[in-house]
C-alpha cells in the first residue's frame, strides 16, 4: 500500500528588517509586522490545505518585545487545530540581533485562516495528522481556543444588543 504524502504543517519565514520599515523610533512597525504576519499564516495554511485561503481572524497578538531595523526576524508558523474549512495558524516570531549574536521572542498570536474556492465558498481541509505528543497536545490547545472564540463572538454580540 502507498504511505501516505508527509503533510506540510510547518513553514519558517525570515526577513531583514529594513529602514523602510522603522517608525520614527527605529522600531518596527506594528503594522507592518501584522501584514508579514498575515503573509506568513497564508502560506502556512495555503501550503497545507493546497487551497486559497483567507483570513477569518486573528487573535492573542501578544508583543513581547519591540523589533528594531537590522534585525533578523523569523516567523516560526504551525497548523496548530483544523476544523471543517478553518485551520489554527499558531505562529512564534523570533528576532535576532545578528553582531550582538542575541535572539528574542518578540511575538506570539493566533490565526484562524479559512480555505475557500474561487467564489468564496468554503472548502473542507485535510484532517490534521498527529504525529507526537506535542502535535497532540497543540491539538487540543488549539480546539480549545476555537471555541473559546466562539464563545467570545457569542457573548460580544450579546454585548452589542440595543447599540448600534
Ligand atoms: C471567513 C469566511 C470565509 C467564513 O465564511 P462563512 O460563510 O461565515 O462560513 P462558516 O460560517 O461556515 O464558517 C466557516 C469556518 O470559518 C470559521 N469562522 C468563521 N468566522 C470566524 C471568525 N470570525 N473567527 C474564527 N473562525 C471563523 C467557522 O468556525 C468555520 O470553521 P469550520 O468550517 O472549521 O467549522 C467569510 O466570513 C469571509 O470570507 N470573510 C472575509 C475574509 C477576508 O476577506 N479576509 C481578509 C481580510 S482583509
Amino acid at each position: 500500500m502507498a504511505k501516505p504524502k508527509k503533510q506540510e504543517k510547518q513553514l519558517f519565514m525570515t526577513r531583514l528588517m529594513t529602514p523602510d520599515m522603522s517608525n520614527f523610533s527605529g522600531k518596527v512597525h506594528g503594522g507592518m509586522i501584522l501584514k508579514l504576519l498575515d503573509e506568513a499564516a497564508f502560506s502556512c495554511a495555503s501550503r497545507y490545505c493546497k487551497t486559497y485561503v483567507v483570513t477569518a481572524s486573528l487573535d492573542q497578538v501578544v508583543f513581547k518585545n519591540p523589533i528594531t531595523v537590522g534585525d533578523l526576524v523569523t516567523f516560526k508558523c504551525n497548523v496548530n487545530y483544523v476544523g471543517r474549512s478553518s485551520m489554527e495558524i499558531g505562529i512564534r516570531v523570533e528576532g535576532e540581533r545578528i553582531r550582538e549574536k542575541k535572539k528574542y521572542h518578540a511575538i506570539s498570536c493566533y490565526f484562524t485562516m479559512v480555505s475557500v474556492d474561487e467564489n468564496g465558498k468554503t472548502l473542507p481541509v485535510p484532517r490534521l495528522q498527529l504525529e507526537s505528543d506535542t502535535e497532540q497536545k497543540l491539538f487540543e490547545a488549539g480546539k480549545m481556543r476555537c471555541a473559546m472564540r466562539n464563545e467570545i463572538q457569542e457573548r460580544n454580540l450579546q454585548l452589542h444588543v440595543g447599540i448600534d
